[in-house]
């Protein structure tokens, strides 16, 4: 039996590689003829000039002579037609062969015109408008000449602790899938040649988000059966959408970094799932490799380019070391014409030899960047994205003519607004949420005062700003703060707490060990519920928070994260109910960092609690509930909706058939809303252990107050499928129980046999 499965993936490797021999391209082949080993080299090299964010200590330096020389394959951190042209000319009037520049940036949600962080795009749900948003993304910033994109971000978090948890989908590979392939769909378009789509950059390849502790960074060690269940199919969806580009990560797997992973660059990415793009390192992630300590300079890059990285990111280990690597016989020729291959393939694909000025037309940016439109759909993405964690007393919606205390450090802010990672934004366009609310109901009295700081913690504030202001610490003491607002707060009808973190508490190198509203504005939201107004609780983070206190309190929470440019808006348009919240979170909420990580798809263990409550020899804790505090796909709206009727077309499923799941779903409340309906399957018995629950498919409906829907879900054998011991994909027969409902914490519904 295993003589015929290698015989059969040799045949397959021999495919591919036939494939790849088929897809050479003329144009490139030609150019690859005439280049030297230094033009070849050259090519690999990606530099950033700087004036952007970097986010490496270090950044390029003599860029113009460097491309004139032929020493640049790509930049990145620059913008606009001008400056790229000069950029672009220098490419290709000034070097040998005059092959053009690759022009690469981090548009991670939304290019001018900022979407809510990516955490928050997942949390609404909707392929479509996740795929719109890439898609409005790739116009803005082509139109500002960038034709290479280092997103969609689709590293599996499971650890809140990790700041960039807040640029990913959340913590489950099925729907982490289906972003990733919206995502590189709406970037990349049906046609690359289309100067209004750029390439895109599946990252981080692979498994960054799973660091030791929740630590940038940090190293990565896991069994390989977790990683093609749990944290891989991201990217291969990704690869399967077919994205251009992979960008490796920073952290070690299995001992080997992953900017010199051959299992994971070359044996998993390219003769497993077929890529055929290129792999770019992260920023300086192969000179760390020297700090990670498996080599010098010249040692890691040759060890990266034979693993199969491509492009080597501003470090330039490629640029000093790969000649004499190839003079000492360590890394082959070959091998370099090979990466410099791919590179060139990409940019005929963008179609930059026919036009290497394609994406440079001067009259694009004003036409296509940041217009009405575009904004208009950030403010709708942006209600959607809104999770509404907790209801009290249904004081949401609020009523248009009442008299709102405006209080919080958020409440009046333009730079928290964007998020993390909106480099390519701007902020000062940014509708603050004062703002955003005044204008949506010019006959209400609303009153503002900021209350409390973001923190009082001047290191915090000190670590947060390194970028720019983002927690200023007022010269008013916090007792002078708070009187302020309990001032405002004693003359309103109901009172609205923006509070939570600063844009910057999350994304890069912001990891937390304590993940609580600070202690400043906790003491604000106590006394703001002393006054006995109603309070609403608008929450901004980038990522799960341990709100376990005030979840305890009586007040309602709206949770906001980073909205984006049009923040303000889109917060009027929820809070005074002209859109009904739907958003699920796509991260369980823990109840302390000590439960992390805690994510629903977990296994049984040999002894599962069979309940919140303490059993000795049990797998639990004698001080927590096992529990989140929230759970994925957790998320509530001003109107009600029942599940019932949940059953299966049949009570056994085939190979070659197939089986419906429905449930029918009645909104019971007062007001027209939408639910995230969601199909989980259990398989009770399989070779390796299985995971408790698995999200298998989801819907996003539209119910009227008072309508029911019947919502059915085609489940085939494929659905049933995971990676076994010997990592083949393969479905085993036996008994599945299934349950649908509007969160991942329902109980099952009922059961079906799948028959071999
Ligand atoms: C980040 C990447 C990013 C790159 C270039 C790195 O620090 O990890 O996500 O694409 O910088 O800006």
């Amino acid at each position: 039996m295993r003589k015929v499965y290698v015989s059969i993936s040799m045949i397959f490797l021999l495919g591919i590689s036939i494939l790849q021999a088929q897809e050479r391209i003329p144009k490139v082949e030609e150019l690859l003829s005439k280049m030297t080993l230094d033009e070849k080299i050259g090519q690999l090299n990606l530099l950033t000039p700087g004036g952007g964010v970097a986010t490496g200590e270090v950044v390029s330096k003599n860029v113009e002579e460097k491309i004139k020389a032929g020493e640049v394959g790509g930049l990145f951190g620059v913008a606009g037609p001008a400056k790229i042209r000069v950029a672009q000319e220098f490419a290709v009037n000034d070097t040998r062969l005059g092959i053009p520049l690759l022009i690469g940036s981090d548009v991670i949600h939304g290019y001018k015109t900022t979407f809510p962080i990516p955490l928050a795009s997942a949390s609404s749900w909707d392929m479509e408008m996740i795929k719109h948003a890439a898609e409005i993304a790739a116009q803005e910033a082509t139109a500002d000449g960038i034709n290479w994109n280092f997103s969609p971000m689709v590293d599996i978090a499971r650890d809140p602790r990790w700041g960039r948890i807040a640029e990913g989908a959340g913590a489950d590979p099925y729907l982490g899938s289906q972003i990733a392939k919206a995502m590189v769909h709406g970037y990349q378009g049906e046609d690359l040649t289309d100067p209004e789509t750029m390439i895109a950059t599946v990252k981080h390849f692979a498994l960054y988000g799973a660091p030791e502790a929740g630590r940038d960074y940090n190293t990565v060690d896991m069994s390989r059966i977790k990683m093609f269940n749990e944290y891989l199919p991201p990217y291969k969806a990704a690869v399967d959408a077919g994205v251009a580009s992979v960008m490796s990560s920073f952290n070690d797997v299995e001992g080997v970094p992953a900017s010199a992973n051959k299992w994971l660059l070359t044996d998993v990415l390219r003769d497993r799932w077929g890529f055929d793009g290129f792999v770019v390192s992260d920023y300086t992630s192969v000179n760390e490799m020297v700090e990670h300590g498996i080599g010098d300079l010249q040692a890691v890059s040759a060890r990266a380019i034979n693993a199969g990285l491509d492009m080597d990111m501003v470090g330039e280990g490629f640029l000093t070391t790969l000649k004499k690597s190839v003079k000492e016989g360590k890394v082959s020729e070959e091998t370099i014409t090979q990466a410099a291959r791919r590179i060139l393939k990409a940019k005929y694909k963008l179609g930059l030899f026919e036009d290497p000025y394609k994406y440079l037309d001067k009259g694009r940016p004003d036409k296509d960047i940041l217009t009405e439109e575009h904004r208009d759909f950030a403010r709708k993405m942006a209600t959607h994205s809104f999770v509404l964690l907790k209801k009290h007393n249904n004081v949401l919606p609020l009523k248009k003519n009442a008299k709102i205390a405006v209080i919080g450090p958020l409440a009046n802010d333009k730079s928290n607004m964007l998020g993390t990672w909106a480099p390519t934004g701007d902020s000062s366009f940014a509708i603050p949420i004062l703002e955003g609310l005044k204008k949506a109901a010019p006959n209400a009295k609303i009153t503002y005062a900021k209350g409390a700081n973001i923190t009082n913690d001047t290191t915090l504030a000190k670590n947060v700003n390194v970028f720019g202001e983002k927690v200023s610490i007022s010269d008013n003491s916090p007792k002078v703060l708070l009187k302020e607002a309990l001032d405002k707060a004693k003359d309103s009808d109901v009172i609205l707490a923006v509070v939570g973190e600063a844009s910057e508490m999350t994304g890069e190198s912001a990891s937390r060990t304590d993940i609580t509203i600070p202690d400043s504005q906790k003491k604000l939201i106590r006394s703001l519920v002393d006054t006995g107004k109603p309070v609403v609780l608008l929450l901004m983070s980038g990522r799960p928070l341990d709100i376990s206190e005030e979840m305890k309190l009586p007040v309602s929470i709206l949770q906001i994260w980073f909205p984006g440019v049009e923040a303000g808006n889109a917060v009027a348009d929820v809070v005074f109910g002209d859109y009904n919240p739907s958003g699920k979170l796509t991260a369980s909420w823990p109840r302390s960092v000590g439960q992390i990580p805690v994510y629903y798809r977990h296994k049984s263990t040999g002894r599962p609690a069979a309940s919140d409550e303490f059993q000795k020899f049990r797998s639990n804790y004698i001080d927590s509930p096992n529990s989140p505090l929230l759970p994925f796909g957790y998320g509530l709206s001003y109107t009600d909706f029942n599940f019932e009727d949940v059953k299966a077309s049949a009570d056994t499923l085939n190979a070659d058939g197939s089986l419906e799941i429905s449930a029918k779903i009645t909104n019971t409340g007062n007001y027209d809303g939408e639910e995230v309906v969601q199909l989980y399957l259990h398989d009770v018995v399989r070779s390796i252990t299985p995971p408790v629950k698995e999200l298998k498919a989801f819907k996003k409906i539209f119910l009227k107050k008072g309508e029911s829907k019947t919502v059915t879900f085609t489940i085939t054998p494929e659905d049933l499928k995971f990676y076994n011991s010997d990592l083949e994909y393969v479905a085993e027969p036996g008994e599945f129980e299934f349950s649908v409902a509007g969160s991942s914490a329902a109980d099952f519904d009922g059961s079906f046999v799948y028959e071999k």
